[in-house]
C-alpha cells in the first residue's frame, strides 16, 4: 500500500512523513481492521495530537494486502 502523501493526496504535513508533526491524521471511515495496530510512537503522536480512536497518521499507518479504504480529514 502506498502511503497518502507517498500517492499525492492531498494530506497536511510539517515533517515530510516523518510521523513527528500529527498534521497528517486522518480518519478511517471503513476498512480500520485491515490497518496494523498503531506503534508505540504513533500511538503517542496521536494522543498528544488529541486524535479519537477511528484516527491514525496517514504517514505511518499501513493496510494489510490491498483493501478498500474510505478516510477523511477535517480539512478535505
Ligand atoms: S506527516 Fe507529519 S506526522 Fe504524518
Amino acid at each position: 500500500m502506498t502511503r497518502c502523501l507517498e500517492a499525492g493526496l492531498p494530506v497536511a504535513s510539517a515533517c515530510s512523513g516523518r510521523g513527528a508533526c500529527g498534521k497528517c491524521v486522518i480518519t478511517v471511515l471503513h476498512g480500520a481492521e485491515a490497518l496494523q495496530a498503531p506503534t508505540p510512537h504513533e500511538a503517542e503522536v496521536l494522543a498528544r495530537n488529541g486524535a479519537g480512536p477511528d484516527q491514525r497518521l496517514s504517514c505511518q499507518c499501513d493496510p494489510e494486502g490491498a483493501v478498500d479504504l474510505l478516510l477523511t480529514t477535517g480539512y478535505w
